[in-house]
């Protein structure tokens, strides 16, 4: 079998917010604890849907305080940079060429992403996953936390990793790199793992707060929509007021949440931020008004994500020293990076 080892990534555009906090940062810190983890910023990705972007090192540093905010140790575990570390390019043009336009195609972020227009959408943001694949088997990773939303991505990953293994099969045994892995019952001589998503928890999807069906984003063009890591106090408590929701009052029961999407997505927030189910959160609220849940909500929030957001300033404060851990994280990812592509261009026959 592989050994187990952690990765994931976040893009640096625009604010954190809760649903990244949720969804992934907070995975990324419990997992710490029985794992080898790399956490990663991924600047490459973040020229795919844009290519210009103002102040693109301040929105990396601020991903890293983030992470180191938020309780991620950058010397027991790695914090780095993307781009610093040449071969997830180089191994994404491999993985370009293993995977078929047809798999691109079918990935529905890219069909919101380009939107109307998808003739006009930049190439990179097509096989935006191909990179994604290469971040994570880059070091061979095996478990990726990860937000609901990158679901498809992840089983894309496995499909290219499926691809090469059987494509190379012969070159994998002669080179003595591989892994004996079951895939189902089907037994495998693998040189890549295949990927486990970890999308688990109570809130893998935070819903924006203006429009219960759409997930809450940091491309939204509505600041109302998300609770920013960054937002004050007062910034919190006046989105979580004016937070889109039904006139009827709570359930009693998580049955009852159904058909009821801002409903829901509250009470997932307040279970997330509190550790307790959904079923738990409604034991205590159900028959009671959102005039009285919000403000519970408001304070349990603020509780949770203010310490956060007062670390996070004084960190970024110190530029020099976010960059000193980038750096460090870089040249740890990179010597694990360069074992892995010797080894493929070894495969691959260059
Ligand atoms: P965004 O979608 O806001 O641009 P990213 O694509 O950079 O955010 O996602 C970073 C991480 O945060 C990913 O692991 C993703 O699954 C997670 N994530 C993003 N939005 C949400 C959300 N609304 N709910 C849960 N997880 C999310
Ligand atoms: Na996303």
């Amino acid at each position: 079998a592989f050994k187990p080892l952690v990765f994931s990534g976040v893009q640096p555009t625009g604010n954190l917010h809760l649903g990244n906090y949720l969804g992934a940062i907070r995975k990324f810190v419990a997992l710490q604890a029985d794992n080898d983890c790399i956490y990663c910023v991924v600047d490459l990705h973040s020229i795919t849907a844009q290519l210009v972007h103002e102040d693109l090192k301040g929105q990396i540093r601020s991903i890293a305080a983030a992470f180191i905010a938020s309780g991620i140790d950058p010397e027991k575990h790695i914090v780095f940079n993307q781009s610093a570390v040449p071969q997830h390019a180089e191994l994404a043009w491999i993985f370009n060429c293993v995977a078929r336009i047809g798999w691109m195609n079918r990935m529905t972020q890219f069909k919101d992403k380009a939107g109307k227009d998808r003739e006009n959408a930049s190439l990179g943001l097509l096989a935006y996953p191909s990179l994604m694949a290469a971040d994570i088997l880059v070091y061979r990773g095996t478990h990726v936390p990860v937000g609901d939303d990158q679901k498809q991505h992840l089983e894309l990953a496995r499909d290219i990793a499926m691809k090469f293994n059987l494509d190379f099969r012969d070159n994998i045994r002669a080179t003595g790199t591989g892994v004996d892995i079951l895939v189902g019952d089907e037994p495998v001589h693998a040189y890549f793992p295949m990927v486990e998503p970890m999308i688990e928890g109570p809130a893998p999807r935070v819903m924006s707060l203006r429009d219960g069906t759409k997930k809450m984003s940091k491309s939204d063009p509505s600041d109302l929509s998300r609770i920013n890591l960054m937002d004050d106090a007062e910034t919190i408590s006046k989105k979580i007021r004016k937070a889109k929701t039904d006139p009827e009052a709570l359930p009693s029961e998580a049955e009852g949440l159904k058909g009821r999407p801002e409903a829901e997505n509250l009470v997932g927030i307040y279970a997330a931020l509190s550790d307790r189910s959904k079923a738990d959160v409604l034991s205590e609220f159900g028959g009671q008004q959102f005039s009285t849940f919000k403000p519970a909500l408001v304070d349990l929030a603020v509780t949770v994500l203010s310490p956060i957001t007062a670390e996070m300033r004084r960190l970024m404060d110190d530029t020099a020293h976010i960059d000193a851990i980038l750096r460090n994280g870089g040249e740890r990812a990179r010597a694990r990076a360069e074992k892995t592509m010797a080894e493929v261009s070894d495969i691959i026959g260059f």
